[in-house]
């Protein structure tokens, strides 16, 4: 079997954090979800991996390589625009062939891996295999219905939903998908669905069955969702100590301290994480926390939150929650008169500032 990641498209709901950057590359538990994806790809078996790229393209090779850290192959597939999922299947045929292949969204967290639900396919005669589970807004992604445990019906974001069985963004194709990718036409929003495909694939009567996923899901295309995704997987993760914690320091719970990070007179309260030589210096860093790599947080207090690389958080005297803090950000006390917030904010970012009585 292949696999197919898309990693194309635009992170509007992420912006300013995507302005600049990819939506798949943001670290979740410092790690680009993206590798998570393309990892648990890897865990399944599966070693020819192709990777459809759009705007972004040459940061997310740059950040990929060509799989050999993971002695797999990865190939790169540019699309000239997000013209929709089924339409990245459609220029991956060269690559795919005649494979059975899973295809796996690039901004997409799940629960436990896809090592059973590729086995399943892999073991079974089914034409498409697509990955369901049960959420509280199915309108909000592609919903199914079911009848005798069959896929019977797809609906793109419906209005008023006839199930809570949305769309996970997984899925698994035999070759018959390129006979649907090419007989459907662009929706009302313009992309090629994959929905619209897998209906087609329905209804002229190919095998078409769910895989009911059980565990949590994180389709993280917002920054309340990256924190949901963050807060999940750092539960998840194997407690490791390997930079530097000084005797004044207290660490409780699970805590993974990455090479060359400092702590140093600090607190730091688990699940979290601290990247490769950052440093938290007399500081509070509370659970559910992610500090990414080349990061200083010094006299300031922080949790539930994520901070990216090269950002500095210095003296500042009310604690942080639930934030996503990007790249060379600095949010620092100026000594300079008049007391006053001084800022230089990307467009469209968001800061809530406390006031006091
Ligand atoms: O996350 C699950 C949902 O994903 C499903 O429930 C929906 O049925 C499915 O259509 C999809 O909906 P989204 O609106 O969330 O898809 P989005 O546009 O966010 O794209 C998902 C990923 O695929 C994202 O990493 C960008 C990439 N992509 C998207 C498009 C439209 C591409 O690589 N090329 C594209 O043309």
């Amino acid at each position: 079997m292949k696999g197919l990641v898309l990693s194309g498209g635009k992170g509007t709901r992420l912006y300013p954090i995507t302005y600049t950057s990819a939506k798949q590359l943001v670290p979740v538990a410092n790690k680009p979800v993206l590798f998570r994806v393309i990892e648990a790809i890897i865990e399944a078996g599966i070693t020819d991996i192709g990777v459809v790229v759009g705007d972004t393209a040459e940061e997310i090779q740059a950040a990929v390589g060509d799989g050999s850290r993971w002695g797999v192959r990865i190939t790169y597939i540019p699309q000239e625009a997000p013209l929709g999922l089924a339409h990245a299947v459609k220029i991956s045929q060269h690559f795919l062939g005649d494979e059975r292949f899973v295809m796996f969204l690039g901004d997409n967290v799940i629960e436990g891996g896809i090592v059973s639900l590729v086995r399943q396919f892999q073991d079974s005669d089914y034409n498409c295999q697509i990955v369901l589970t049960r959420v509280p807004h199915p309108e909000q992604y592609g919903v199914a219905e079911l009848q005798d445990g069959r896929i019977v019906r797809l609906v793109e974001k419906p209005r008023q939903p006839k199930s809570n069985l949305a769309l996970v963004g997984i899925y698994m194709f035999d070759h018959h998908v390129f006979e649907a990718v090419n007989a459907i036409t662009p929706s009302w929003r313009g992309e090629l669905e994959i929905t619209d495909a897998i209906q087609y694939l329905v209804d002229k009567g190919y095998k078409v069955y769910p895989y009911i996923h059980e565990g949590w899901w994180i389709d993280t295309g917002a920054p309340g969702d990256m924190l949901d995704a963050n807060r999940l997987v750092l539960d998840e993760i194997t407690p490791r100590i390997e930079g530097y914690v000084d005797r004044d320091s207290h660490v409780s719970g699970k805590v993974t301290i990455q090479k060359g990070a400092e702590i140093i007179n600090s607190v730091i309260r688990g699940p979290a994480i601290i990247g490769q030589e950052t440093r938290i210096v007399n500081s509070y860093i509370g659970p559910f926390t992610s500090i990414y790599h080349h990061v200083l947080i010094e006299g300031s207090e922080i949790e539930h939150s994520i901070v990216l690389e090269y950002s500095r958080i210095v003296d500042i005297d009310q604690r942080i929650e639930d934030s996503l803090i990007g790249r060379n950000v600095e949010i620092t006390r100026s000594p300079l008169k008049p007391k006053a917030h001084k800022m230089t904010l990307g467009d469209n970012s968001k800061l809530g500032i406390v006031c006091n009585g």
